[in-house]
């Protein structure tokens, strides 16, 4: 990468040359003054309606500055794991520009799994240098909603299931973004954890459950990250929609946590004048379009929080200074990012931003079953290696939703097997699930699915080993915004392929994409599984490196996977608790999300959370805790007991002292990656737990609060692999 210096000279030069020019006269325009003097410089020049200008789109993705005084417009783009293609300035159709072609970074459920910050900061790096190249002030993600159900079709794009990895790992992201000037727009605010009704289905959820929970990575975010903007989701809170809810946006967000940020509507999420007004929005979106297709011919300023707005503070009903907060948020943000002497030109597609994505695809793939060590591969055992499976070509960037992106290259599987292994590889599709595009649901073909599938049948008699490379896809219905999957299963005829597969050939090794957990009926049968999320341009690449052995496996799930759909702890409750009726929705597990429910209630996961195999093994040794600065520090040396060098990640589960108050058996409260460690190497990780995370949410006072006593600190390979344990007493 660039180095920074030269990275912000242009712009530098510039803003240098304007200070010089208004020296003293327009504070707002000069760089060095405090930003909080330069907001109100700005604002103090402003007329009533430039105010309001800030306040709402002027094009699907840019909302106005003020060309009069120089302040300059924000450019915002999709988000979160590359650049968006450039769409026409009033349409969601594509502007066919033939130099918006950039990388796609693994999806943030892949980051999650590698549980490495380090490479979060790598990756919110990268990402945010094709943003500012592209000329983007704002780039719309990453998202922390929690991974409530397995059917929920955009948790790829969220960090999985604990608010706690999803909060940790994304700040290193966020920081990294702004600290090149580009704005994070974390993602949805809150309790968007389905897509089925997402534009009306009201979240019923308790008190103690919306803090500890849902809330808790957004505030560790806040908290830690600072991030300078936040979307607020299409769903609504106690009868209100969140991209206006007075509880929530200045209740909690603004004043709660004192941020001091834009709150940017979801497209098409606002819904009347006076909530955007009086609720917590700042900057209002993609009104009167359904957030993704349809258009209108509506002007700009006809939005809520156009001239609606404007005739209210002109007719008094609504005083100036609430008008004033807004767009002082909204100055703020402009001179964060569009007018930040620090932004970085930026690059596009440059090698160090495909290292990168190979790396953390690398670190984000979960080896989950490996019989009799079939993995890594040696190759000099098989003369036929039969490909199978639509995912071993197919572009998994595009679709999905408004993450799709436009790459310049990508490398699929199977062209990484064929560079690996040559003409040992043989390729049968199998199974095809259709082109789809957004929101179209295609029909399959029986017939031509049965002559694919016979095909790789046919093919897998005479090869000695099979690669299954499938899971879901892009597709509506699949991992896709704007609708949740269809079913547990995966489509296609996937199940009954695999199987047959198998009975044919025992060396059948099953790689699956996707962003969620899915039934796996065919896995004792097979000698080997790998989930690889999505992986972005360099998919082949990460996953023959993983397969061959180059690299060892070292991700983990930041997700269950249960024996079954029915162990899914709102399951029991019916629909009532998912996907709601009635647009209600009630989630009746309350703070039992994902493992707390598995470990609580004693449920055998089929792969528990944080759970990932590697082709090296790890020895604990006895976890130490002491107290410092009223932090518990947790040591722990991890031993490197295998063959093959490899990385190992430490979790710390706490167990909270008996009050009679229902608490989860175990809460990831902290963890450390290992660098790569050689055979026979150690390193003792230091783990950092402040004293507040212990806390839980008393619905009583409203607040948050410590038991004392006696917690029981679980160190562990995952969650239900502990390897020793320490205690702290507090008092
Ligand atoms: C999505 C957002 C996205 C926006 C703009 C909405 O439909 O929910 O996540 O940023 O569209 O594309």
């Amino acid at each position: 990468m660039m180095t920074r210096s030269i990275k912000k000279a242009g712009l530098m030069v510039a803003f240098m040359a304007l200070a010089t020019m208004n020296a003293g006269a327009q504070t707002y325009l000069n760089p060095n003054a405090p930003l909080e003097e330069r907001v109100k410089d700005a604002l103090s020049r402003m007329t009533t309606h430039e105010k309001i200008k800030l306040l709402h789109a002027q094009s699907k993705f840019t909302s106005a500055g003020v060309p009069r005084l120089g302040i300059r417009q924000l450019n915002m783009d999709d988000g979160p794991h590359g650049v968006r293609e450039e769409l026409e300035w009033n349409t969601w159709n594509p502007a066919r520009w033939t130099n918006d072609y950039i990388v796609a970074f693994p999806s943030l459920t892949c980051l999650a799994s590698t549980w490495n910050r380090g490479l979060s900061l790598a990756y919110g790096d990268a990402v945010s240098e094709e943003f500012a190249f592209r000329g983007k002030d704002i780039m719309l993600g990453p998202g922390v909603n929690i991974q409530r159900t397995p059917l929920n079709g955009r948790a790829f794009e969220y960090m999985g299931e604990d608010p706690y990895l999803a909060g940790e790992m994304v700040v290193p992201y966020i920081q990294a973004a702004q600290r090149n000037g580009v704005a994070c727009c974390l993602k949805h605010f809150v309790l968007n954890d389905q897509e089925t009704d997402r534009f009306a289905v009201n979240v019923n959820v308790s008190e103690r459950a919306m803090h500890e929970i849902y809330l808790e990575p957004f505030r560790r975010v806040v908290e830690k990250a600072h991030v300078w903007t936040i979307m607020g989701s299409y769903n609504l809170w106690n009868g209100v929609h969140c991209c206006h809810n007075d509880a929530l946006l200045n209740g909690i967000l603004k004043k709660g946590w004192n941020w001091d940020g834009a709150l940017v509507s979801d497209w098409g999420g606002t819904t009347n004048t006076w909530e955007a007004v009086h609720g917590g929005l700042d900057i209002e979106m993609g009104t009167y379009t359904d957030g993704k297709t349809k258009e209108s011919n509506f002007g700009y300023d006809q939005y809520y929080l156009g001239n609606p707005f404007e005739q209210l503070i002109e007719e008094g009903k609504v005083p100036m200074s609430v008008l004033d907060e807004k767009a002082s948020r909204v100055l703020r943000t402009i001179f964060r990012t569009a007018m930040n002497p620090n932004k970085v030109i930026g690059s596009q597609c440059s090698e160090a931003h495909y290292d990168v994505c190979r790396q953390v695809g690398e670190e984000g793939i979960v080896l989950l079953k490996n019989e009799k060590n079939i993995l890594p591969l040696d190759a000099s055992k098989y003369q036929k290696i039969l490909v199978v499976g639509e995912n071993a070509t197919r572009s998994l960037t595009q679709g999905g939703g408004s993450s799709e992106l436009k790459t310049l290259r990508d490398v699929s599987p199977l062209e990484a097997f064929q560079g690996l292994y040559g003409d040992k590889i043989d390729y049968a599709q199998g199974y095809y699930s259709g082109r789809t595009i957004y929101d179209q649901v295609d029909r399959i073909d029986p017939e031509k699915q049965a002559a694919l599938k016979a095909e790789a049948l046919q093919k897998a008699k005479s090869a000695d080993l099979i690669i299954f490379v499938g899971g879901l896809n892009k597709n509506h219905g699949q991992d896709c915004e704007n609708g949740d999957r269809e079913s547990y299963n995966l489509s296609f005829g996937q199940n009954e392929l695999i199987a047959e597969l198998a009975k044919i050939q025992k060396n059948t090794i099953v790689v699956i994409f996707g962003g969620n957990p899915y039934a796996m009926p065919w896995l004792n049968q097979v000698k080997a599984l790998t989930h690889c999320w999505y992986l972005g341009s360099e998919a082949g690449t990460a996953l023959a490196n993983v397969l061959s052995g180059k690299v060892c496996p070292s991700g983990k799930l930041p997700v269950t996977f249960a024996q079954k759909y029915e162990d899914y702890p709102y399951v029991k409750f019916g629909a009532e608790a998912y996907p709601g009726v009635n647009k209600q929705v009630y989630y009746k597990e309350d703070i039992f999300v994902g493992y707390r429910h598995f470990t609580t209630n004693n449920v055998k996961p089929l792969f528990p959370f944080g759970y990932g195999l590697s082709y090296t093994t790890f020895a604990y040794g006895k976890p130490t805790v002491t107290q410092e600065n009223g932090n518990m520090v947790v040591s722990v040396q991890v031993t490197n007991t295998g063959k093959v060098a490899g990385k190992e990640i430490a979790q710390i589960y706490v167990n909270a002292p008996k009050t009679g108050l229902p608490r989860a058996a175990r809460e990831l409260k902290g963890f450390a990656k290992t660098r790569t460690l050689r055979p026979n190497e150690s390193e003792t990780l230091r783990i950092t737990i402040p004293k507040e995370d212990l806390r839980y949410y008393d619905e009583t006072a409203h607040d948050w609060a410590l038991t004392k006593g006696t917690y029981t600190l679980h160190v562990g390979a995952s969650v239900n692999d502990i390897r020793g344990h320490a205690t702290i007493t507090l008092d």
